[in-house]
């Protein structure tokens, strides 16, 4: 009579806990996601080179958006699309970023962008660059042999 009784409480608080853990899984889930949090838009990474915007990386001025030009880098091991880019001063800009393979960093030397790229996801930041000069844009998660040599240049011209 005891042990079943006891038996009865274990398994009423382990499917409590179990319960439990799952709510506060699937909340932390819903609230944050699996994706990273500049990741709004999934794309396939194995068809990265087909589908718009990512078929046509650079720099392109758009008309009646809140910002003046979309920049798009296709993120690989070990390289940027493209490798330099170049805007005007005091434009503000939309970066969007994807991989194609496994996760790389787009970090901005000396500026505030700062994006994680993860296979199957779009990043994108918006920025507006109010100081000329040549920014190191930089792969801040490793991902490989030629991490270290992963870079692009972001130019802001007058
Ligand atoms: Cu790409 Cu590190």
């Amino acid at each position: 009579m005891h042990i079943h009784k006891y038996e009865k409480w274990w398994l009423t608080f382990g499917i409590s806990s179990l319960v439990l853990f799952l709510v506060i899984v699937g909340f932390s889930a819903f609230h944050y996601g699996s994706h990273p949090p500049s990741a709004k838009v999934y794309v396939d990474p194995e068809r990265v080179d087909e589908i718009a915007p990512f078929n046509n990386p650079g720099v392109h001025k758009v008309e009646g958006k809140d910002w003046d030009y979309e920049v798009v880098f296709v993120a690989s091991a070990f390289y940027y699309n493209p490798p330099e880019i170049e805007v005007p001063l005091g434009s503000t800009v939309k970066f969007i970023a994807t991989t194609k393979d496994v996760v790389h960093g787009f970090q901005t030397a000396g500026t505030n962008i700062n994006m994680i790229l993860e296979p199957g996801y779009v990043s994108e930041y918006v920025t507006t660059v109010d100081k000329a000069g040549e920014y190191l844009i930089l792969c801040n998660e490793y991902c490989g042999i030629g991490h270290s040599s992963m870079t692009s240049m972001l130019k802001v011209v007058e």
